[in-house]
């Protein structure tokens, strides 16, 4: 599947942006592990989170739909069953890394497989914690897919350091620590999102958390068993930050986004942006388990800026719509300390610098980073063929780009855009972006 999209000019409407990836996905494994029916309204219907959905009724939960909600028959923390094939987690590294938490703890093996580029990022940094925790858990040589786990009799509780800022490894051990002897500690020296202690409590799970001298410390008990709850899932910051770059790259722009996470652990392109010297406002501040707002961006001058390092691990998956605004941008931008961007969907430092390479722009790519020198308000993009390489980021923020191309772009590659927002194309037709599938 390839985009084709037309410079633009003049973007204006009022958006709803799809659920929150992240919180889709714990909202189903914490519904599918509690004790009874929960509802979860605003679910993401993206590839990832459906695959989620499909290795939970595998395992004999029944999920089903409702008026717009996704019910969810919880089995409580022993009561998931075996499954007869392998787990196919497809694209979804988000999936495979928290379930893995879960099935370590199961009375039954389980083999978890993916696809090809899930097949190739790093899955030691899941294996050593839960094999410290006891698990029997193997991947690969290589520490990737597929991965075995066959049942101990216990798990017991680890004190650990976070070794890379990594959200789904802290909520990994997480998982296993609800079902493991004692008290699970773990300390992050860079904060990363926190949707999975917010959940847990909201499905009335203790967490106590403190500050450390290196960072953040997280808590965790054993638990007898989880409360089903309701859950109200909003708008996704990442899917929000393609429609904060349109209306800010584009001349003559004004995007209200409606009911978007504003959870500070996710806003570092927000802070970063504003940096540049973005025009973006934050109207209904609301707080109930996540933060959120309605979201009004217009065409701002951008200038360069040396990245504080500190918000990486906040904006980790915005960077290459950042890269975008970063070429745009009026003078030098430097990246440093985002070697992770390397392990995502694809090597994100290198594809991206394909991709401005095909616009036409002059960077740096470092081993951990990119300078890039940007074209400033009045530059354009060289109109080009973008490999994406099957990577939904790259390609929605490679189209976004082409907004600002001197003729008509074609992106390449994009049927994984399904995975984690699927009605792209709708939503880029209504705010007045000419994008077509072919
Ligand atoms: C996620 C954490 C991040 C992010 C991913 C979603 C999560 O990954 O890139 O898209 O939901 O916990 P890392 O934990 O590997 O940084």
């Amino acid at each position: 599947m390839q985009f084709k999209i037309e410079k633009g000019e003049g973007l204006k409407g009022e958006i709803i942006i799809p659920g929150d990836k992240s919180i889709s996905h714990r909202a189903i494994m914490l519904a599918s592990i509690a004790d009874g029916i929960s509802e979860i309204s605003g679910f993401l219907e993206g590839q990832d989170c459906l695959a989620t959905i499909e290795i939970f009724q595998k395992m004999g939960v029944s999920i089903s739909r409702r008026k717009g909600k996704i019910i969810v028959e919880g089995k409580g923390l022993e009561g998931l069953e075996g499954a007869s094939s392998p787990l196919d987690f497809r694209n979804s590294g988000t999936s495979v890394r928290l379930c893995s938490g879960v099935l370590v703890a199961q009375e039954f093996s389980s083999t978890l497989i993916g696809d090809s580029s899930l097949s190739s990022r790093p899955m030691t940094r899941i294996t050593e914690p839960l094999g410290l925790m006891g698990a029997n858990i193997s991947g690969t040589g290589e520490g990737t897919l597929p991965i075995r786990i066959e049942p101990v009799d216990s798990l017991k509780s680890i004190n650990y350091s976070l070794p890379v800022a990594s959200a789904q490894v802290k909520s990994c051990i997480l998982f296993a620590g609800l079902y493991s002897q004692g008290i699970t500690e773990i300390e992050e020296k860079i904060t990363t999102r926190d949707h999975t202690e917010r959940m847990f409590k909201q499905f009335g799970i203790p967490v106590e958390l403190s500050q450390s001298k290196a960072g953040k410390l997280i808590k965790l008990n054993k638990v007898k068993g989880i409360n089903p709850t309701n859950i109200n899932i909003c708008g996704d910051f990442s899917s929000a930050s393609f429609f904060i770059l349109a209306a800010l790259i584009t001349p003559n722009s004004e995007l209200l986004l409606r009911n978007v996470g504003v959870n500070p652990t996710r806003i570092g392109f927000l802070h970063a942006l504003r940096h540049m010297g973005a025009n973006i406002e934050l109207q209904n501040e609301a707080d109930s388990s996540e933060p959120t707002a309605d979201i009004v961006v217009r065409t701002s001058n951008l200038k360069g800026i040396t990245l504080n390092t500190n918000l990486v691990a906040n904006m980790i998956d915005e960077m290459p719509a950042f890269f975008i605004a970063a070429s745009l941008a009026e003078g030098t931008t430097k990246v440093k300390d985002a070697k992770e961007l390397r392990t995502k969907e694809s090597d994100r430092l290198q594809v991206m610098s394909e991709v401005l390479e095909s616009f036409g722009i002059k960077f740096r790519l470092e081993d951990d980073g990119i300078i890039i020198n940007g074209l400033g308000k009045a530059g354009t993009f060289r109109s080009a063929e973008i490999d994406s390489r099957g990577d939904h980021r790259i390609a929605m923020a490679s189209s976004i780009g082409s907004l600002r191309a001197d003729g008509e772009t074609t992106v390449l590659d994009c049927l994984n855009v399904n995975t984690s927002f699927p009605n792209f194309i709708d939503v880029c037709k209504e705010v007045g972006i000419n994008i077509e599938i072919e």
